[in-house]
């Protein structure tokens, strides 16, 4: 019988998660389709009852539930439970595990632009759910040093204490004092909506003491190039927008559903033709 997955968000209309998936369900001969499901935040709970009585195989889960999800779930997997947030639901019998393929599925994408980032000086811009799934993914790549750059200061060191257990060189600076600093770090990543369409023409952080040879990465996909990429592109930098990060955490959800990883250009093609 054919399968059923699904997205839970609110609003999803512009999703193009069922797409995606659609085309890696078709690669792969998996006999399943992809469902945006619009769930209001007050029928969230009922929803998730949907998942087991519907018979509904796993489900995307995305703004605004990740974090109300895990509420209403049978179990919630480690690394979920420390990013905090739930994307992936995987149902079996009833049963209803929680994951989270954020942050793997971000190191995936990033580990496609440098080898390893063992050693190396990372700065985070942000300090919301995004940039607590990066730095969790992260921490457990041995990175030399993890520093955390945000708006408001308080958040960036909230989250730098909640990780100061698996990573001993965590710490937070002023986006000022980043700027400054920025020479030292050889990977920067934009983890805030800064820059994303319709308020294009805005930059996170200036890069003008970036050093050469850095790699500078936004989780932003539109557009696909934003203000902080181009001009990391001028200073000769290595960029990566947040299409990797989108189709290799898909990816990653449907290795927890089926058992198998997907091959990701199909995914990534069809994604790539909705944005252009
Ligand atoms: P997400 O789950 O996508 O990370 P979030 O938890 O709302 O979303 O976090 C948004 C992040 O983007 C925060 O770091 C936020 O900074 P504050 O903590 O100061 O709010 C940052 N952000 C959003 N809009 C911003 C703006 N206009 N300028 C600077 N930072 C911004």
């Amino acid at each position: 019988m054919k399968k059923v997955f699904g997205l839970l968000g609110h609003p999803i209309g512009h999703s193009m998660s069922p797409i995606m998936h659609e085309a890696a369900y078709k690669n792969m001969n998996e006999e399943a389709t992809y469902v945006g499901f619009d769930v209001a935040p007050d029928q969230l709970e009922h929803a998730v009852k949907g998942i087991r009585s519907l018979g509904i195989s796993g489900c995307n889960v995305t703004i605004p539930h990740k974090v109300e999800v895990m509420n209403y779930l049978d179990e919630i997997d480690e690394e979920a439970r420390q990013i905090g947030a739930v994307n992936t639901i995987v149902n079996v019998n009833g049963y209803l595990k929680g994951f989270n393929t954020d942050g793997r599925g971000y190191i995936q994408s990033l580990l496609t632009v440098t080898e390893s980032l063992t050693q190396k000086n990372i700065l985070v811009i942000g300090a919301g759910g995004a940039a607590r799934a990066v730095i969790s993914a992260m921490a457990a790549h041995q990175p030399s040093k993890i520093v955390i750059a945000n708006r408001t200061e308080e958040k960036a060191q909230i989250l730098a204490d909640m990780f100061s257990d698996v990573s001993a060189s965590i710490q937070v600076l002023s986006i000022l004092e980043a700027e400054k600093q920025l020479g030292d770090f050889s990977i920067i990543i934009n983890t805030t909506s800064v820059g994303m369409s319709p308020n294009v023409a805005d930059q996170p952080i200036s890069l003008k003491n970036l050093a050469e040879g850095s790699v500078v990465s936004d989780l932003i996909y539109n557009p696909l190039e934003t203000v902080l990429l181009k001009e990391a592109k001028q200073k000769k930098a290595h960029t990566l927008n947040g299409v990797g990060m989108f189709v290799q955490q898909g990816a990653l959800s449907i290795e927890h559903w089926t058992g198998h990883f997907p091959k990701i250009e199909p995914m990534q093609e069809v994604v790539l033709s909705q944005l252009k």
